[in-house]
Parts: C-alpha cells; structure tokens; sequence
C-alpha cells in the first residue's frame, strides 16, 4: 500500500479559493478508494477549523528552526474517510477569510514565514521526527506554499519520495533574500539551480528543482510552461526537468458537482431529462434580476477576477456583447478595477447583465445548472475546472483554446459538429474580436435546437472522474516507489 503525505494550503470543504481547493478535496479520497494510505497536511486556518467539526489533538511539535512548538489536530475531510491533519499555530493561521490576502486585499506580510513554517512541519512529519509512527512513501506537494517541502527534504539521508504539482505556474511565492536568511534555510539551497531567483528566494523553485517528479494539471500546460509564454523565467529550468515533467488532468468530484442530485438546484436534471434545465434557468433569471426569457441564450462566468481569466478581453468586448440578443450571469471576486468595471456595465444594462461580486458557492452551482453557455477567455488555464462543471451540467463552455481548456472542450467546427464529437466552442486569438466571433458562433448554434442539444449530450456524458486521474497519480507513485503496490494503477 502506498503510504501518501498531501500538502496543501486548501481542501474543499474546509477551504477553498479555487481549484487547489477542490482538487486537495477529491483527490486525496480518489486514492484512498484505490487502497493508499493518504493523510493530507493543511494549516489549521480559523475558517477550517470552524468548517472541521471535532478534531483529535494528535501531538506536538517543535519546529527548532523556527523556535515555535506547533499542534497536529486531526480529522477526516467532510464526507469523506481520508485523514486530514490541521498544522495549528495560531500566530500563523488563526485569521478569518482567504488564506494568502488579508482584508486590504494584498498577500499577508508574513507569507514566507506562515509557509515555510508549513514546509517545515511537513518535512519533519514527512522524516518520523515526530513521535508517530508513520512515515510516508511520498509526499506530495502542491504550488508555492509548499514549494520548500522537496527543497528541504533533498538534503536528507534517506528522504521519501517527491511529487511537486503546479497548479498555477504564476503564483510562485518570491520573497526578499533577508527571507531566506530569516527562515533560517539550509545556505546549501541558496544558488541559481537551487532556490534563488534574480537575487529572491523562489518557493516554488524549491519544488520545481528538487522533487522527483513534477506533475502539472493537463497534457497542453505541461507543454505549454516549457516556452518563455507560459514559463514566467522559469521554463529553461522545466525544460531541463521534461523528462520527470507529467500533465495529469483533474477531475470532477461528482458528489459535490452533478446536475441529477445538487440541492442548490431548483430542478434536478440529466441528458435523459434535458427539459428540466429550463427551470433552472428561470429561476436563474429571477434569482440576478433578468427578464425571463427561455429564448435569449443565457452565458454564465464564474471566476476569480484575476488577469489570468482573460477579464479584460470580457470587459473590451463587452459593449459589442450587449447588443447580441444575450444574457450574462457573472459572479466573481479579485481585482477590484474589474470588479467596479463590470458593476458599472451592470447597472447600466440591469435587463441584460447581472453582476454578484463576491465568493457564493450557492450561485456557482444555480449558474451552472441556469445558464444555458459558459465564457472562459483565460489567457492561460492550467486545467481549469469550471469548464469541467459546464460540460457536466449542459452548460456549453466558451472556450480560449489554451492548458487544460484545448485538452477537454471539442469545437463545434463543421468536422467535429458532423462526427458529434463537438462539446463547446474554442476560440485561439487571445483578443476581443476572437472572443466576439466564438460567442457569435455559440449564439447561431444556440439557434438550431437539434444541433445544440447534440453538443450538451456530448458534453454531459463525457467522464471527467477522479478515479481515472488518481490512477495515473498511483501509476507515478509506483515508479517512484519500486516496491510500493500498484495493482489498481492504469
Ligand atoms: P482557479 O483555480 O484558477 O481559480 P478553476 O477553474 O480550476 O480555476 O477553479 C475555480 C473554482 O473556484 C471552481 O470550483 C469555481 O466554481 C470556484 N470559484 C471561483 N470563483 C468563485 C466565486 N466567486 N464564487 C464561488 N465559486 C467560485
Ligand atoms: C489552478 C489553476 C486551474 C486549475 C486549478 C486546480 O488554480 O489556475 O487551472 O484547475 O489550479 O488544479
């Protein structure tokens, strides 16, 4: 049996900003059912313990690099059977709200400090410096929080196993070298292979240069992060690791995400009983505001305001996009410009745009199931998970053709349409007039009701499981571990 230690800053439902959050929620418990022993590592942040219910104190420990002692206080994620082990220290992560931004919006001063101290308990869970007996075969890190953990372990003896995956390439934890000496870290580390950066301290480099094997979130992004447009300085260093370096694509935690049973649903539905969608559409409209219509194609985004998301193109085209016989449903948070910029668009145009800025799980899941198209112009998307959802739900995804994007939405061009293979619309220019003439394109679709439920069908009957990608982890896992069992694996 694989024995599995899972790092990560978020796990759905105890926390969650995106979809780290989800991904920490369901994988873990994919590879359980496949018979590892997987225990996940999180900071025990306020909002998390209050979500955790009762948690078991399980020890303590001293962190002497750091002279702090911290508590391990275990429980099983919701809904789940896997193990997870909250770090408390409540100096750290005892805060409300997102676990990197305080209330102004800007990263948490003492960021380098709050994760490196993570890494470091990790590391030392991860080495048996406790005093549990367990130890795992292979820790696996996820993004810069974590980015220190195969840093730290490289120099040891006998370390377990390492698996960095990159969620998001442009989040790459940098700190001023007065950091790096504060955190008191191995001076071993300090070089251009190791974790500095232009003269900075890269977290996430600690990942990327020392674990043994790097995964990231789709095929296309893990060839994608090897060219300087999506490598952010550190493609030379990812093509250098291309032969340790796999694409595994996400799945879908089914549980949490199907239209035939979501309690957030007004009208439960599947391919088989399409027609009561449409309920879910008119509540959707009544819900934001909009005129009901069942007519007018009604396109949702759900999305951290964020320049990666490609607002920007939404906000150039959006004028354009108002006079199309067209109704948006857009919910999201980040930066504040594009927040105040789509409210502006909102109240002038109240009968064709609903804008909800905030985080509301309640309402991702009502656009989902309401809205008859999605819009997801990311500049760069990793695998992105809201366009997995769409497909799930019948919600055609309207996509810019990058990362995790081109490896799970097929166009509905004239080959694809007439092989009913097409599952959404991609487009490839990264400009408005590209994103215009997709929407254009879904819109004219939308009006041929044969053909489009034939895209909806295609897409609600792909399978996106988490089964499916946890054994190709297991499969890694088993290279990494000669004798670890691998019977269930791909
Ligand atoms: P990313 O992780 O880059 O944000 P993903 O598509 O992988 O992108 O995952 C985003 C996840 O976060 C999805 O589950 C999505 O529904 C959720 N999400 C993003 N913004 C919001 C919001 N404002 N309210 C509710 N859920 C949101
Ligand atoms: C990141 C990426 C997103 C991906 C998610 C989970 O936040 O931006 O594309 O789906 O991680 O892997």
């Amino acid at each position: 049996m694989n024995s599995i230690l899972f790092a990560t800053s978020e796990a759905y439902p105890l926390m969650k900003t995106g979809g780290l959050g989800d991904v920490a929620g369901s994988l873990p418990p994919a590879l359980k059912a496949l018979g590892c022993d997987v225990r996940v590592i999180m900071p025990a942040y306020r909002d998390a313990v209050a979500r955790a219910g009762r948690l078991k104190r399980l020890l303590d420990l001293r962190v002497p690099t750091m002279d702090v002692t911290v508590s391990l206080l275990e429980t099983t994620l919701p809904g789940t059977r896997a193990k997870i082990w909250l770090v408390d220290y409540p100096p750290a992560y005892d805060r409300p709200g997102n676990p990197y931004l305080g209330p102004d919006g800007h990263p948490w001063p003492d960021n380098g400090p709050r994760f490196a101290l993570l890494a470091r308990v990790v590391a030392a869970m991860a080495l048996e410096q406790s005093r549990l007996a367990w130890r795992p075969q292979i820790v696996h890190c996820n993004d810069w929080q974590t980015g220190l953990v195969p840093a730290l372990l490289a120099l040891e003896p006998r370390p377990p196993a390492t698996i960095f995956t990159v969620h998001n390439l442009a989040y790459q934890g940098m700190f001023p070298y007065e950091t790096f000496l504060a955190l008191r870290l191995p001076h071993s580390l300090w070089s251009s292979d190791g974790l500095e950066f232009h003269g900075h301290v890269s977290f996430i480099k600690g990942g990327l240069a020392y674990a043994d094997h790097l995964t990231t979130v789709s095929p296309t992004y893990a060839n994608e992060i090897q060219t300087p447009a999506f490598g952010y300085g550190l493609d030379g260093l990812l093509r250098h690791r291309a032969g340790d370096l796999t694409g595994i694509l996400n799945g879908i935690n089914d549980r949490v995400w199907n239209p035939g049973a979501d309690p957030h649903l007004t009208s439960h539905y599947s391919w088989r009983r399409l027609e009561a969608k449409a309920e879910n559409k008119r509540a959707l409209q009544r819900e934001c505001g909009l005129p009901h219509s069942a007519d007018t194609p009604l396109i949702g985004l759900i999305s951290r305001l964020v320049d990666q998301k490609g607002i920007d193109l939404v906000l150039a085209a959006m004028p354009r996009l108002l006079k199309m016989p067209l109704q948006f449903a857009v919910l999201g948070n980040g930066n504040r410009d594009y927040e105040r910029a789509l409210t502006r668009f909102a109240a002038r145009h109240p009968d064709r745009l609903a804008v909800r800025i905030g985080y509301d799980e309640t309402l991702a899941h009502r656009i989902e199931g309401g809205a008859d198209m999605f819009l997801m112009p990311s500049r760069f998307e990793p695998c992105g998970l809201n366009q997995l959802y769409s497909l799930r739900y019948g919600t055609v995804p309207i996509v810019h053709r990058v990362g995790g994007l081109a490896d799970t939405v097929i166009d509905a061009d004239v080959a694809q349409l007439a092989a009913g293979k097409a599952t959404g619309i991609t487009f490839d220019d990264e400009t408005p007039k590209a994103l215009l003439s997709a929407v254009g394109r879904a819109v004219a679709l939308f009006q041929e009701p044969a053909a489009w439920k034939r895209i909806v069908v295609t897409g609600m009957r792909q399978s996106f499981s988490w089964r499916t990608s946890a054994k190709h982890y297991l499969h890694l896992y088993g290279s990494l571990v000669p004798d670890a069992d691998t019977t269930e694996a791909v």
